[in-house]
Order: C-alpha cells, then sequence, then structure tokens
C-alpha cells in the first residue's frame, strides 16, 4: 500500500544522511514548491528536454496510436500530463479509446492533471491511480488494450540495475497487444548538460536546495540552507549528470523528528538526484533484455531526444 510522503522521506533520510557518500532519492524534490520549480525549469532556455519530447510527440503521436490502437493510455509518473494530451487527442482522434489512467505518487499531481484535462476534453475518462510505479504496477485494473507511457526522461533518475528491474516489471505488467511508450533524454556535450542542470537564472538550483527546505519542514531539522551550493556535474563515463548540495562549511544540524544529528564537512555532497542520458542502441539493448523489442523510434541524434515504441517479446530474450 501506499505510504505517507513524511514516513517515506524520514525513512530515506535516517538511511541516507548516516551513509558515504550522503544521499535521498530524487522523488522527495516534488512538494507543492518543488514541483512549480520543476515546471519553470522545463521552460528555461537551457533545459531541452520538455521542448524536444513536445515536439517529436507533436509530429509522432498519430503513427504511435496507430501501431498501439490503445484502449487506454496509462501513464506512469505522470506529473502535470501536458505531453500527453497530444497521445489522447490521437487517440480520440482515431477513434481508439477514450480512457487515460495516470500513476503517480502525488495525489495533488493527479488530480491536477485530471482536472486540467477535463476542461477541453470533454470526451476523456479519467481514472487515475495513486502509486509508486517501481511497486504498484500490477495494482492497477486493466481494461482492454493498454498504452503504457514513461515519458519526459524520467527514467533517467534511476540507474541501470534499478532500471532493470523497472523494465522487466513494465514487460511483466503488459498483454502481448500491449505497447509501452519510452522518452529518453540523449547524451549531448558536458557544457550543454551542466547548463541544462545549472541553469543561469537559478531555478535549477532553488529547485535542489529545496530538498533541505523539505527536510527541515518535515523532520524537525534546522539544516542551514545558507550553507549549500547547488551543483551540477556530468560523469561522461557513467553518462549521467550528479545534482548534489555541497556544504561550503561544516555543518552540525539536527532532525529532531528523527532524533537524528547530522554532521557535514566542509566540501561534502548530499547527491540528490542522477539523470542518466542515454544512446539509442543502449537503451534498445536495455528494453531487449527486459523482454521488450522496439517497433518505432522517433526523434534522436538531431532532436537530442528519443521516443521509443515497443512490445512484448515472444519470450526469445527471457
Ligand atoms: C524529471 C527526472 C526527467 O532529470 O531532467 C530537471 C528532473 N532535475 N532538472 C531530469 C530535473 C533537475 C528531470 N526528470
Amino acid at each position: 500500500m501506499l505510504r505517507a510522503p513524511r514516513e517515506e522521506l524520514a525513512d530515506d533520510a535516517r538511511q541516507g544522511l548516516i551513509s558515504t557518500p550522503k544521499h535521498l532519492p530524487p522523488k522527495h524534490l516534488y512538494d507543492a514548491r518543488g514541483s512549480e520549480l520543476f515546471e519553470v525549469i522545463t521552460q528555461l532556455p537551457e533545459y531541452p528536454v520538455t521542448r524536444a519530447e513536445t515536439a517529436i510527440l507533436e509530429d509522432a503521436a498519430d503513427a504511435i496510436v496507430a501501431a498501439a490502437q490503445p484502449d487506454e493510455l496509462l501513464e506512469l509518473g505522470s506529473g502535470s500530463s501536458r505531453k500527453t494530451r497530444l497521445l489522447l487527442e490521437a487517440m480520440h482522434r482515431q477513434g481508439t479509446g477514450d480512457r487515460y489512467a495516470p500513476l503517480d505518487v502525488s495525489v495533488a499531481a493527479v488530480e491536477q492533471a485530471a482536472a486540467e484535462l477535463a476542461v477541453d476534453h470533454p470526451w476523456l475518462e479519467v481514472r487515475g491511480a495513486i502509486g509508486d510505479f517501481s511497486r504498484d504496477l500490477g495494482k492497477v485494473p486493466r481494461d482492454g488494450r493498454r498504452l503504457v507511457a514513461f515519458l519526459g526522461s524520467t527514467i533517467g533518475n534511476l540507474l541501470p540495475p534499478a532500471r532493470a528491474e523497472l523494465l522487466t516489471a513494465i514487460a511483466d505488467s503488459m498483454a502481448p497487444e500491449d505497447r509501452f511508450l519510452l522518452g529518453v533524454d540523449l547524451v549531448k556535450p558536458r557544457d550543454v548538460l551542466e547548463a541544462a542542470y545549472d541553469d543561469a537564472a537559478g531555478v535549477t538550483a532553488a529547485f535542489t536546495t529545496n530538498l533541505l527546505v523539505i527536510l527541515n519542514r518535515e523532520l524537525a531539522g534546522d539544516l542551514p540552507v545558507d550553507a549549500f551550493v547547488h551543483r551540477a556535474r556530468w560523469d561522461a563515463e557513467a553518462e549521467h549528470v550528479e545534482l548534489t548540495l555541497e556544504a561550503t562549511r561544516e555543518v552540525h544540524a539536527r532532525l529532531e523528528r528523527l532524533d537524528l544529528d547530522v554532521h557535514f564537512a566542509a566540501g561534502e555532497h548530499l547527491l540528490v538526484e542522477h539523470s542518466c542520458k542515454f544512446r539509442v542502441p543502449g537503451i534498445r539493448a536495455e528494453l531487449a533484455a527486459a523482454g521488450l523489442e522496439v517497433e518505432q523510434v522517433h526523434g534522436g541524434d538531431t532532436h537530442g531526444f528519443a521516443l521509443l515504441l515497443a512490445r512484448r517479446t515472444g519470450g526469445a530474450d527471457r
């Protein structure tokens, strides 16, 4: 069942703040303020991910829907659902189905997405589900042929082992006639990637720093927000951007609700997010290893982003 966000944060903080290196999972970045800041990030000149995916979907939604013939769209980690409408409108136009099932950890995100979409899509039937896509996939009741969409390169938050596990769970949840649509941001030059995660206006810095505010509020903490700076570093070997908060001086803080003292040495980092970047052949191989065979690729290196449509393989690979 779904855990209360504060309890989950408490567990993750108890573990992550006494480990070396210190780390917290990125899902905790998305309180109301964090979700608002992420929306601003998607519109920054330095952050191409959302624009690229939207442009590709504008061209490709019809071909995707024509191949998938979905009765319903199940979207994982749906967030604000703005790009999703391109798929739903193509489904409606082609008359395949009018049902949308967003699955998100945030009740607010699911409710708001449903409300926003209902305004100009009166034909839409929304069946939102609250849950963590890495755990609750199997619990969403199925009703007909399904297009499972995982957009925005959100999969980039997962490192390869966790990715393999999730892709396998997705494949296992699919019927043979279902389709899986995955959006991945592609590898780019270091300066482009580091600017995308450390923008000139400081929005991304505000987004990660907000995690300290969340910890203080939820766990009765006294972490000094002004003692940390936002860092974004491209690891060319691992092919991910590492987002951290670096302590600029020694910090002694306390999280009262956890009865936990936290110490940062000057220069110590708190890892708040990995943003993995992909190459089309690599993600194709990851999908194949999970039992998913790619049918269509949209976008690619000229777009800096790719959308892959896949189906379950007959079982030859697994
Ligand atoms: C939502 C995980 C796709 O990694 O690009 C953007 C999150 N963090 N800027 C990404 C994010 C900082 C984003 N994802």
